[in-house]
């Protein structure tokens, strides 16, 4: 089977009632993204952080998958699909995609502050300053915050450069190194990008889908090469 690979973003969790970050009303009009998601902001004002991530939790909770990631599943008849998300919501596997690697963290996990190892599933919505890790130190939001190494970059990248179809879900291509992973594609590959706006992307040879996530793997999946014939 060929190897799909798919970069998505928050675009990819709007249909299901998630904020984006970038757009109009998106959560990074709503927070300054320095006093929330960064290790200074943990250091200043851990409440805060806590908040913004328990609040992100408890409406995660109540969110359903779309027909977005719902495609993507269907895909995995046709092809080796590979999700590489910078999504930190766990609607992915919550739809069955199975091979799904998160850049940023996911929100539904904690972990120590001691020991980056030892993470933990966050049964509920709410992480709170008090709850420790076995070893009894501070459990932290199992995040990727803003100023901190991306330790699965390595590891997407090689999956990248192994893609015989490359398929972009949802992000404005904004924050790297997340962004830079379409460099590390073939270049003689088919390059998809489903998004209902524009997206600035210095490569040429992407065939861009003008749609919702919903709309778009749609169509991609009638795009496709293995499935047409
Ligand atoms: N379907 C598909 N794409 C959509 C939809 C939709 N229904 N609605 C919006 N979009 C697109 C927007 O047009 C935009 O291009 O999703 C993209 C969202 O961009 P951002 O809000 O910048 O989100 P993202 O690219 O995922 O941000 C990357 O930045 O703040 C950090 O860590 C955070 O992982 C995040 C990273």
């Amino acid at each position: 089977m060929k190897k799909l690979v798919v970069l998505t973003g928050a675009g990819i969790s709007a249909e299901s009632g998630i904020k984006t970050f970038r757009e109009m009303g998106g959560l990074w009009e709503e927070y300054d993204v320095m006093e929330v998601a960064s290790p200074e902001a943990w250091e200043n004002n851990p409440e805060l952080v806590m908040r913004f991530y328990n609040e992100r939790r408890k409406k995660l909770l109540d969110a359903k998958p779309n027909e977005g990631h719902r495609g993507l599943v269907e895909l995995e008849k046709y092809f080796d699909v590979q999700i590489i998300t910078q999504n930190v919501d766990d609607l992915h596997e919550r739809a069955g995609s199975k091979n799904i690697l998160h850049l940023h963290g996911e929100l539904r996990k904690a972990r120590s502050t001691f020991d980056s190892n030892l993470i933990y599933d966050i049964n509920g919505w709410d992480l709170k300053l008090g709850d420790t890790c076995e070893k009894g130190h501070q459990l932290r939001p199992h995040i990727v915050w803003f100023g901190e190494e991306v330790p699965a970059i390595a590891e997407a990248a090689a999956i990248c450069e192994s893609a015989d179809i490359l398929v972009v879900i949802g992000t404005s291509l904004n924050v790297y190194p997340a962004a830079g992973l379409l460099d590390y594609a073939p270049k003689n590959i088919p390059v998809y990008l489903i998004d209902p706006n524009d997206v600035n992307t210095s490569n040429n040879t992407i065939t861009f889908i003008k749609e919702k996530a919903g709309t778009g793997v749609k169509k991609l999946i009638n795009l496709l090469p293995n499935i047409r014939n």
